[in-house]
C-alpha cells in the first residue's frame, strides 16, 4: 500500500489552504491532521474549503508546538515567523516544507542551515519555478551547449499593478515587522533561478531602488482615504471596487480564488462579502495613504565565480509576466512569460520557437504547475525515492544574495560580497 504522511500546517491563508489542497489531491499520500493558525477564521475557512473533519485545530502557537502532531510541517506564517517556528519544528523531529522567503538575516540562515543538518530532517523551501516545466526547459537547452557558453542572464519579474498594491502596499506584506524586504519577499525565486540558471556561487551584489510611487503626495487629486468614499473610484487603477468587484464580475464571478479571497473570507465569495471586505478592510484603503515599509522597484547586479553576470528588475506592470534573456557565446534566448514562449535564437539559424503552454503539466494553477510538482516531489523525498531539486543550502544561497542586494540599496549601491 502507498505510504501515507500525516501533515500539520501552521499558518492557514492562502499559501497554507493551498498546499492543503494539492496534498489531499495526491490520492491518499498525505492526511492533514493538524492546523494551526493565530486567527481562527483561516482555520474554519480551511476545513470547510476542504470538508476536513478530523484535525487537531490550534490558535495557540505555543500549544501546537509542546508536541509532535504529524510527520510533517508545512509552514506558511508569514515572514518573520518562518525560521523561528523552522527551528522548533527541527526540534521536535518534523521534516518541513516552508515558505520563502527563508529569513533577511545571515545569522538565522545559518542558524537554520545548522539546525537542519543536526537534525538530519529535509528541509524544503517551495521554489516552485524551479519545477515549472518552461523554466526547467530553459536549463536543459543552456546545459545542452547548443547556444555556446551562457556569459550574461537579464532578468525580470514584473508583477501586475494591481498584485503589486495587493501584496506589498496594502496588505501585510507592505510591514518589514512581518516580512522581508521586497527583494527577498518577491525575488527570491527570481535569485533562486538565476543563482540556477548561473551555476555558480554568487560572489558579489550591487542593487539600487526606493519607495518612490506610492506615497501620499501621488494620490490622485482629492483622493479620499478609502476607495469606496473616493471620487476616483471608478478611473483610479488602484481603486479596490476596480480590482475586486469589477474584475470579479468579468473573472466569472469565482467562489473562493486569488485574489478575491484575499478580501472576504466568506465562503462562497458575492458581491456583498467583497464590498464589505473593501469597505472595511485593509484591501479597500488608497494605495498612496498605506504605511508602506517596502521599496516599490529595485535592481540588482550579480557576479558568479564562474564569470557570469546578470541583472534583476522588480517592477511592477501592466501585465503579469517574467522575461528573462539568456546571452551566449552562440546565441540567446528569450524566455517569455506574457506570450508564454522562448525563443531560442543561434546565431546565423532559424529563430526557433517554443510554445512554453504545452510544457505546463496540463495545469497553469500555482506558478505553472510548481505548486503541484513541489508537493510531489516532496512525497517522493520522503519516501527516500529521490533528492530534492533544490536544497536547503541551494535556497539559503539565493537568500544571502537577497540579503547582499538589500545591504548594497542601503550603501547607494555599493559592492557587497554575497559570503562576507
Ligand atoms: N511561494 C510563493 O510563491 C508564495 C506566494 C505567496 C506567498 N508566499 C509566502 O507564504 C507565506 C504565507 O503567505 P499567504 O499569502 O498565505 O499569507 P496569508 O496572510 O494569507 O496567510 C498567512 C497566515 O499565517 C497566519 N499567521 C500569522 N502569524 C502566525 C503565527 N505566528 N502562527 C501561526 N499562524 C500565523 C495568519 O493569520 C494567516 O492566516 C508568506 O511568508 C508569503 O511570503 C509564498
Amino acid at each position: 500500500m502507498k505510504k501515507q504522511f500525516s501533515v500539520a500546517i501552521i499558518g492557514c491563508g492562502s499559501r497554507g489552504a493551498l498546499f492543503a489542497e494539492l496534498m489531499l489531491k495526491m490520492d491518499g499520500a498525505y492526511k492533514i491532521s493538524a492546523l494551526c493558525d493565530i486567527c481562527a477564521e483561516q482555520i474554519e475557512k480551511t476545513k470547510d474549503l476542504l470538508s476536513l473533519r478530523d484535525t487537531e485545530d490550534f490558535t495557540d502557537v505555543e500549544g501546537f508546538f509542546e508536541k509532535k502532531r504529524a510527520d510533517v510541517l508545512v509552514i506558511a506564517s508569514h515572514d518573520r515567523e518562518h525560521v523561528p517556528q523552522a527551528l522548533r519544528g527541527l526540534e521536535l523531529g518534523y521534516d518541513i516544507l516552508l515558505e520563502k522567503p527563508i529569513s533577511d538575516s545571515r545569522e538565522e540562515l545559518s542558524a537554520l542551515l545548522e539546525a537542519q543538518k543536526k537534525s538530519g530532517r529535509t528541509v524544503i523551501v517551495c521554489h516552485e519555478l524551479r519545477y515549472g516545466k518552461a523554466y526547467m526547459k530553459c536549463e536543459e537547452i543552456l546545459r545542452s551547449g547548443i547556444l555556446g557558453r551562457l556569459y550574461m542572464i537579464d532578468a525580470s519579474e514584473r508583477p501586475v499593478y494591481w498584485h503589486w498594491a495587493q501584496s506589498y502596499v496594502r496588505g501585510v506584506g507592505a510591514s518589514l515587522k512581518l516580512g522581508h524586504p521586497a527583494i527577498l519577499a518577491k525575488c527570491s525565486h527570481d535569485l533562486n533561478l538565476v543563482q540556477n540558471f548561473a551555476d555558480s556561487e554568487c560572489d558579489t551584489v550591487s542593487s539600487v531602488g526606493g519607495l518612490d510611487f506610492f506615497k501620499p503626495e501621488n494620490a490622485p487629486e482629492g483622493a479620499a482615504d478609502r476607495c469606496l468614499d473616493c471620487k476616483h473610484v471608478d478611473t483610479c487603477p488602484y481603486s479596490a471596487k476596480r480590482i475586486y468587484i469589477d474584475m470579479w464580475h468579468k473573472a466569472g464571478e469565482p467562489e473562493f480564488v486569488w485574489p478575491y479571497n484575499k478580501v472576504t473570507l466568506a465562503i462562497p465569495n458575492t458581491e456583498q462579502s467583497l464590498m464589505e471586505g473593501i469597505r472595511t478592510g485593509e484591501y479597500g484603503r488608497c494605495a498612496f495613504k498605506c504605511p508602506v515599509e517596502k521599496v516599490d522597484n529595485q535592481m540588482v547586479q550579480m557576479t558568479f565565480k564562474n564569470g557570469v553576470r546578470a541583472s534583476l528588475k522588480m517592477a511592477y506592470a501592466s501585465e503579469v509576466g517574467r522575461r528573462i534573456v539568456f546571452y551566449c557565446t552562440h546565441g540567446e534566448m528569450v524566455f517569455e512569460d506574457r506570450t508564454r514562449s522562448i525563443e531560442v535564437r543561434r546565431f546565423g539559424e532559424p529563430v526557433e520557437v517554443i510554445d512554453t503552454r504545452a510544457l505546463t503539466n496540463g495545469s497553469g494553477v500555482g506558478h505553472g504547475g510548481g505548486d503541484k510538482e513541489i508537493i510531489r516531489e516532496f512525497y517522493e523525498i520522503l519516501c527516500g525515492e529521490r533528492r530534492p531539486s533544490t536544497d536547503l543550502k541551494e535556497s539559503i544561497e539565493c537568500h544571502l544574495m537577497g540579503v547582499a542586494a538589500e545591504e548594497s540599496r542601503a550603501l547607494g549601491g555599493a559592492l557587497v560580497k554575497v559570503h562576507s
